[in-house]
């Protein structure tokens, strides 16, 4: 496994593969790897000749400097995961490598339009604007054939979606299932913030979509169910609820009336402790195409 710190380095190293013909497959992460992101990895070396795995966290689509500051920094202890999952390459480029006329000021605005103002945009405002910045690099830098994604990201992953169709990158998406702890708890870097006490209690967001996904299969009311599942969360001691929505799988405005069960994601945040957390839950996988 090869470690690439600048552009040009990795480059030169991946215009040899792709003149030998191979095909490349890239795994954007922030690093600090979990399971979630081995199965990305692995599920990339099984469809392509070449799997590069990025690890740069992107400070431009951070809306919180403490989170940012708290984001766990792991390097070599991903490179040890990374290496029997089967990954080729690390890209791991520093800030002015990735921004070298800095990124607080004049930075590009993208405009997704709706879609990136619902669920996560309300709360985190630039956000998108910071993945989409960081997203367009990568592909430009690296030129993959196809790009693996978390569902557990879902308004990133149709965003994304949108950024390859408007700006016609020749890339593949692929959508991975998330992956979760014994007890449903979707796996994510920022777990690690929680206390065994918060960690004990985290569950309670798998438990709730569960539930949830559950009352509008046997037909039971939108909203009622959408009210029933916020309650719960709500009056649990520990966690701050920011959003619960059932909504449209393609704008992601909350719906009021099903017509059809596979049109439908339902979509948590909440604090817990210091961490922030995001869960997702669709009624039937086929439209965002998860794997
Ligand atoms: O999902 C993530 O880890 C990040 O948002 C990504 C796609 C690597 C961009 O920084």
């Amino acid at each position: 496994m090869q470690i690439c710190k600048t552009i040009p380095a990795l480059r030169q190293l991946l215009d040899g593969y792709r003149k030998e013909g191979k095909s490349i497959g890239l795994v954007p992460t922030m690093g600090a790897l979990h399971s979630g992101h081995i199965s990305l990895i692995e599920k990339a070396n099984s469809a392509n000749d070449l799997t590069v795995c990025s690890i740069y966290v992107n400070p431009t689509q951070f809306n919180n400097q403490d989170d940012f500051e708290m984001y766990p920094q792991t390097l070599e202890k991903d490179c040890e995961m990374l290496k029997p999952a089967g990954c080729d390459v690390v890209f791991a480029p520093s800030h002015n490598e990735m921004y070298p006329d800095g990124f607080h000021e004049n930075l590009i605005q993208l405009n997704f339009g709706g879609i990136a103002e619902e669920l996560e945009g309300k709360f985190r405002p630039g956000h998108f604007n910071g993945v989409g910045i960081v997203v367009t690099k990568l592909f430009n830098i690296v030129n993959p054939d196809k790009a693996y994604f978390g569902q557990k990201d879902l308004q990133q992953f149709l965003i994304i979606s949108k950024l390859v169709k408007d700006f016609s990158f020749g890339i593949d998406l692929v959508c991975c299932a998330i992956v979760r702890e014994e007890d449903g708890l979707a796996m994510s870097s920022r777990n690690s913030r929680l206390s065994q006490e918060e960690r004990n209690e985290a569950s309670l967001l798998f438990k709730v979509l569960s539930e949830a996904k559950e009352k509008l299969i046997f037909g039971e009311d939108v909203s009622v169910v959408g009210n029933e599942a916020r309650q719960q969360i709500a009056s649990n001691q520990f966690f701050k609820l920011e959003y619960f929505e059932i909504v449209d799988i393609k704008s992601l405005k909350p719906i009021h009336k099903i017509n059809n069960l596979e049109d439908i994601a339902l979509c948590v945040s909440a604090h817990l402790g210091k961490a922030r957390l995001i869960d997702n839950m669709l009624v039937k996988t086929s439209k965002v195409g998860v794997n």
